[in-house]
């Protein structure tokens, strides 16, 4: 979709400018010329910005830390928590 009319910037290419290092509203008026001519984009142009930043954070954000255990690490962790009784009857 058409972002900026005036200079035929696309919000695809407003993502990929975010990709490679743009950050400010100001980086895309220095790289795709967005809000140079009639500044009516503006507004808009702002929120693709701030919308494809929060995505590229999202992608750089680390993967939840997954162990694997095996069922008696598992039971040893289950004793240390007390969440089972292993007392021998
Ligand atoms: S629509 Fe972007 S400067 Fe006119």
């Amino acid at each position: 979709m058409y972002i900026c009319v005036c200079k035929g910037v696309t919000d695809g290419a407003i993502r990929e400018a975010v990709n490679n290092g743009a950050e400010r509203m100001r980086d895309l008026k220095n790289c795709l010329g967005v809000t140079e001519q009639c500044g009516i984009c503006a507004c808009h142009a702002k929120e693709v910005l701030e919308q494809a930043r929060a995505e590229k954070a999202q992608l750089r954000s680390p993967m939840p830390q997954i162990t694997c255990l095996t069922t008696e690490q598992l039971e040893e962790t289950d004793y240390e928590r007390g969440c089972r009784d292993y007392s021998v009857a």
